[in-house]
């Protein structure tokens, strides 16, 4: 079943090496999902590694998967820190007055993926209030252009891609404590600036990396959130949905129930918002997690697996499989009675 609660779609960040090497994972994707994201594919150090040296393959063999089963693509991400490849922050400090390297990498990339990539994360992870300025991340692309890089990423981006969706896409947004209240915040702020000065953007992308150890999802606190990002007729995508769990205490059938629970009381908090479009989760199965390479405490026993995916690490379904769709279910139902 590929889940829609009015329109929504239900999407996993996916690999294409995973995918052709295993049957039952391309299965799972095929019944589950209606949207796929390359975890790594598109990242400027998978696409460009060397100055020079392009490795489309990957992508490529992940556009036409989607292409040829019907599936969208979120493509992420356009500028990411934490995904830019030596030789280019080589550049950008040599160089920082210059766009070209941006430009350039933009007009090639969102022109080969013109037809699959619906949607682009152009900046990925720019909020930062403990050790950025003014709420900022002192990325890469900061320090050579400031903070205005955003505003010209967003205008780069539309120029070249200008049918596609334009998202940022940032984490931390969920809970209940200082952070997280003042990453809100920090968010709430690039957006207005962004709005007032006309700079194009679509989509606020929600990455919801849930954690059991940091408390209830804090349902006020997203609702006034999601309600201002709406009003300034912005949406909302939850992009990679994934819940931290691997030092809750109690059987594995106890801590994939906490899961279930915590991801419903999620789902129910965000699908209440019109604004959201869809809902994405970093990966499908516990196997294949970016999770099990988190640090864990010291406590924790290192070959235990983080439970945080839909999926085990067999590819059997757990209790957050059904309750993510049933929450999706739910949430279409609840939007038809009230139309
Ligand atoms: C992660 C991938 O899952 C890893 O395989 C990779 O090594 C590093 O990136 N926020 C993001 C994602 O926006 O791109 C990250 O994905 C997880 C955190």
């Amino acid at each position: 079943m590929t889940a829609t609660s009015a329109g929504r779609y239900v999407g996993a960040a996916v690999r294409i090496d995973q995918i052709n090497a295993e049957p039952q994972l391309r299965s799972a994707i095929l019944r589950d999902c209606g949207s796929i994201t390359p975890e790594i594919h598109m990242k400027w150090d998978s696409l460009q590694p060397e100055r020079g040296v392009w490795n489309f393959a990957p992508a490529d063999g992940l556009a036409s998967f989607a292409r040829t089963n019907g599936l969208k693509v979120r493509g992420h991400a356009l500028l990411w820190d934490q995904s830019t490849p030596g030789w280019v922050r080589d550049q950008l400090k040599a160089t920082p007055n210059s766009w070209n390297h941006i430009s350039r990498y933009f007009g090639t990339v969102m022109n080969r993926y013109r037809n699959a990539v619906d949607e682009w994360d152009v900046v990925n992870e720019p909020i930062d209030t403990e050790g950025g300025v003014n709420g900022l991340r002192k990325t890469v692309f900061y320090n050579a252009y400031g903070s205005s890089y955003i505003e010209r990423a967003l205008h780069e981006a539309r120029f070249r891609a200008p049918t596609a969706r334009l998202a940022i896409n940032e984490y931390g947004l969920e809970y209940d404590n200082p952070v997280d209240e003042a990453r809100r915040v920090a968010m709430l702020r690039l957006l207005e600036r962004l709005r007032q000065n006309g700079v194009p953007i679509d989509v606020v992308g929600i990455q919801a990396h849930l954690d059991l150890g940091k408390g209830a999802p804090h349902g006020a606190a997203i609702n006034a959130f999601f309600s201002v990002i709406a009003d300034m007729g912005l949406k909302i995508a939850i992009t990679e949905l994934d819940v931290k769990e691997v030092s809750a205490s109690g059987a594995v059938s106890t801590r994939d129930q906490r899961v279930a629970d915590h991801v419903r009381a999620y789902l129910d908090i965000v699908n209440a918002h019109p604004a959201v479009m869809g809902v994405t989760t970093w990966g499908l199965s516990d196997r294949h997690s970016w999770l099990q390479n988190q640090p864990v405490s010291p406590t924790v026993n290192a070959a235990r697996l983080n439970r945080g995916l839909p999926y085990d690490a067999n590819l059997r379904a757990k209790p957050m499989h059904s309750t993510l769709h049933q929450a999706m279910t739910d949430a279409e139902l609840a939007a038809v009675t009230t139309r």
